[in-house]
């Protein structure tokens, strides 16, 4: 018998808005918490490059320049790579998984979320072995195009494979768990760095470098053993393997009332938005994303521009100057004798900082953390500013001042690690409907990583002090700061509550309420229970074309 025993299973819904999903369960928790494991690549890969390109042996290597005598002042400064190459190989990353996120958004409504992030690990080890076999400009280039590819796969696909298959109630703490594993990679890739920089063979970029095959390993062979996400499988009219793969991530029965429920929920949600947005061609399913009033709150334009925005914004905090040009900043500071422990140490508060969120997320909902989150860092981010110009001007050589930005500086990282940081991905993989999420958080992601290249490109030159520079200095604090209130009032006017609600759920809070008043929405019906699916069911193994012209009779009748 087809579907081995689950044939004559047909699948109603309730009308109880409360039962929409089973218990959790350790293994939920487990297999989100796998899945989390994404975000080491993500965080890994932006944090070598930076070390390595300024490792004596690599410079050496890449230039051709002798090693400087110490005492010779002008060959030390000299001892770099050009600046073209330095921004050339950080930011060409960038170019590959701004690409990498769009196509992988694509591809998981083709081939499933599971398949499209086992890719990218794929991918991400072809890029690996190119860098890592690299003695050169062009070699490394390609190497971190194609890994920049895996890693925009994956980044993405991670967010939207966590936001379907956890259960809502823990939904933003789980994907605050892939945050949580993006900090602890970037402390990782620190620590490696750190640990080889000063060897004078390959194996001082070399070992940074490959280590992440076992990240890509790891991963790889973890999610060819966990399910795919339900959700896929009913967008592709496969009911009997998304009752399946919800059961295993449930760990109820097949036939069980909380798997037919959640099921049903699922489909029919599924059915009410191809009622609204009919799926046409394949270009007409990428415009769909695009459809709508930009003013109606629940339009997938809309939501579009809140997913990209959400993360444009989330980089425009600057944090990235902190992680990516902390260094240099410190050491401008004049005072300090270890600006790599700093460093250290600013990546330590990030990973300390974030299980915060883990907690603050399901209890605070996601609106009131942002808003809190981005008030806090315009705060903090001005206080540093006004010390910078102040008390702690390198002239004045005034070590309390110095100290006290410092700490600022981790209050302010703080502040991003307990909301910024894991909500802008909490909230992109929440927003979309299934017709246009995949595609939704693939657009989403790779405004993160475009916005993320501007800055990785336009910060030296803001506090560079070169001819042509704005040699801002510590100011540049003023400029996050007033950007953190940008970031502010868009919390405050575009993003919706979602805490607690199902995918289906914050569908129609999306529709019935405003961001405003968003948190005070409660869910009163079901969709099941508008397209008929509570007193008549849809078998499992019905045809993909059947299911839909069954349910939309039904919510005709
Ligand atoms: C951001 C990254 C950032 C990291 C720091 C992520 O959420 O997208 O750009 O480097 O957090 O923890």
């Amino acid at each position: 018998m087809p579907g081995g025993g689950v044939a004559p299973i047909v699948i109603t819904g309730t009308t109880d808005t409360s039962r929409l999903e089973a218990p959790i369960t350790i293994r939920a928790y487990l297999i989100c918490a796998f899945a989390a494991f994404g975000g080491i690549f993500f965080g890994y890969d932006t944090g070598w490059m930076g070390g390595v390109l300024a490792m004596p042996y690599f410079i050496r290597l890449y230039t051709g320049l002798p090693y400087p005598d110490a005492s010779d002042k002008a060959a030390v400064k000299a001892f770099h790579l050009p600046a073209s190459d330095q921004s050339l190989t950080s930011s060409i990353l960038s170019l590959g998984t701004f690409l990498g996120a769009i196509i992988a958004g694509d591809l998981a409504d083709f081939i499933g979320r599971r398949t499209t992030i086992i890719a990218g690990c794929g991918i991400f080890t072809i890029g690996c072995i190119l860098e890592t076999a690299s003695t050169g400009l062009g070699l490394m280039c390609a190497g971190r195009v194609i890994c920049g590819l895996g890693v925009g796969f994956i980044s993405a696909i991670v967010i939207l494979y966590m936001s379907e298959i956890a259960p809502k109630a823990v939904r933003g703490a789980v994907v605050a768990g892939y945050q949580f594993c993006i900090t602890i990679g970037i402390l990782l890739a620190n620590c490696v760095v750190y640990a080889t920089q000063n060897r004078n063979d390959t194996g001082s970029y070399r070992i940074p470098i490959a280590v992440q095959f076992l990240w890509a390993i790891i991963l790889a062979t973890g999610l060819f053993v966990l399910p795919e996400s339900p959700r896929y499988f009913v967008k592709k009219g496969k009911l009997e393997s998304a009752a399946k793969a919800l059961s295993r991530v449930r760990g109820q029965p097949i036939d069980s009332d909380y798997i037919q429920d959640e099921l049903a929920e699922i489909i029919a949600n599924h059915e009410y938005e191809l009622q609204v947005i009919p799926q046409t061609t394949y270009l007409g399913s990428w415009a769909n994303c695009f459809s709508g009033s930009i003013f109606k709150g629940n339009s997938n334009v809309r939501r579009t521009v809140v997913g990209i925005l959400m993360q444009m914004m989330q980089q425009l905090t600057g944090i990235n100057f902190i992680f990516y040009f902390g260094t240099v900043f410190f050491t401008s500071l004049g005072t300090i004798s270890n600006p790599f422990l700093i460093t250290l140490i600013t990546t330590l508060v990030n990973v300390c900082s974030t299980p915060v969120s883990f907690w603050t997320v399901e209890r605070f909902g996601r609106r009131k953390i942002l808003i809190i989150g981005g008030s806090g860092m315009v705060i903090m981010q001005f206080i540093v500013g006004i010390i910078g110009v102040t008390a702690g001007r390198a002239s004045v050589n005034n070590h309390a001042a110095v100290s006290a930005m410092i700490a600022f500086i981790c209050f302010n990282i703080s502040f991003f690690a307990a909301t910024w940081g894991p909500c802008a991905w909490v909230v992109i993989g929440e927003i979309f409907p299934l017709p246009i999420r995949s595609r939704g958080v693939g657009i989403s992601t790779s405004s993160n990583w475009f916005w993320n290249c501007i800055i990785t490109v336009i910060t030296p030159y803001l506090v560079g002090t070169g001819k042509g520079d704005a040699n801002l200095g510590a100011k540049v604090f003023f400029l996050w700061g007033s950007l953190c209130c940008l970031s502010t009032a868009f919390a405050y006017f575009l993003v919706p509550e979602t805490k607690g609600l199902s995918l289906e759920q914050v569908d129609k809070m999306m529709e019935e309420s405003t961001a405003r008043h968003s948190a005070a929405w409660k869910p009163h019906s079901t969709f099941a229970e508008e397209m008929g699916l509570t007193h008549k069911g849809v078998a499992l193994d019905a045809p993909a074309d059947e299911i839909h012209t069954t349910i939309v009779e039904k919510a005709d009748v």
